[in-house]
């Protein structure tokens, strides 16, 4: 895979890829966008290392792939409604991590985001990575009977676990020191997606299911589904389907959350991980 301006060295076998060769503090040119787009449809997460972004430098990285979406239950930064602040404390020791378990973002919406664009202000000493996994290899890896009978089927995604009413950010201990995050009612709802989606772009066909949102196959019982969730929750996830970052400050990830699902590694106890992320609209899956 080769570029006109760029070059994207990959970090794993399965997805990722580290690019050089684009300044993102400044415009880029059209041959650039295409670049970095074609990079994100071939790598599925791409990199960037040293880049000295504005809030405003992100913000129009992050419109070259379509319009803002506002993330819900998380409070915005105060001075730029779109960008939110994730954020981890010395003082959240041991429990609060945002992003810590495997998940799509915000697939609990009727259309979840298209993929996010995120920025490290600051990054711990140590630990505090990012693991991605690659859910188009994940359904190809599966037999044919377990494809064909996956492709019928939908599952209900909700937020009702994190931020439903009787969710977990629902307890006031499990609060973040520096994160507003607000359940409430509306985090209840529950919205059906097909469990193997279809890129909008590549035509590829990967599996849509995560271990936070999706609750239940639909017209299924969450105990009737829980063994076939928690076998391709399972699959998901083997290694070889996974990538790894290494967060240094002035990082940059930009990832499609349509095809992946990612996973924030909360290992650095006593120290502060500061992350600014401006999430991309996304269609509804089919
Ligand atoms: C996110 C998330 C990952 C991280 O921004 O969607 O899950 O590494 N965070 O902070
Ligand atoms: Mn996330």
């Amino acid at each position: 895979m080769t570029y006109q301006t760029i070059e994207a060295q990959s970090i794993a076998g399965s997805l990722g890829a580290e690019v050089t060769g684009a300044d993102l503090s400044k415009p880029l040119t059209n041959a650039a966008t295409d670049d970095i787009q074609k990079a994100l449809w071939d790598h599925k997460v791409i990199f960037f290392r040293d880049q000295d972004l504005s809030p405003e430098d992100h913000l129009r990285i992050a419109g070259t792939f379509g319009d803002v979406y506002r993330v819900p239950f998380v409070k915005a930064r105060d001075d730029y409604p779109d960008i939110i602040d994730i954020v981890r404390e010395e003082a959240d020791a041991g429990k609060y991590n945002f992003g810590g378990v495997w998940h799509s973002d915000a697939s609990f919406d009727e259309c979840p985001p298209m993929g996010s664009v995120l920025y490290s202000l600051e990054s711990p000493p140590y630990g505090g990575d990012t693991l991605w996994t690659n859910m188009e290899a994940a359904y190809e890896a599966l037999s044919d009977g377990m494809k064909s009978l996956l492709d019928g089927m939908n599952a209900m995604h909700s937020a009702e676990r994190n931020y439903g009413s009787g969710g977990y950010f629902n307890d006031d201990d499990n609060q973040s020191v520096a994160m507003d995050i607000k359940p409430s009612e509306s985090g209840d709802a529950r919205i059906a997606h097909p469990v193997v989606r279809t890129h909008p772009v590549t035509g590829k066909k990967s599996l849509y299911i995560n271990p936070v949102y999706t609750v239940c196959f639909e017209d299924m019982t969450e105990e009737e589904s829980a063994p076939l969730l928690g076998f391709l929750h399972g699959h998901a996830i083997r290694p070889e389907f996974t990538c790894r970052f290494d967060w240094t400050t002035h990082a940059v990830a930009i990832w499609d959350n349509r095809c992946t699902m990612h996973f924030a590694i909360g290992d650095y106890d006593g120290h502060r991980r500061h992350m600014n992320r401006v999430t991309v609209a996304g269609e509804r899956p089919a």
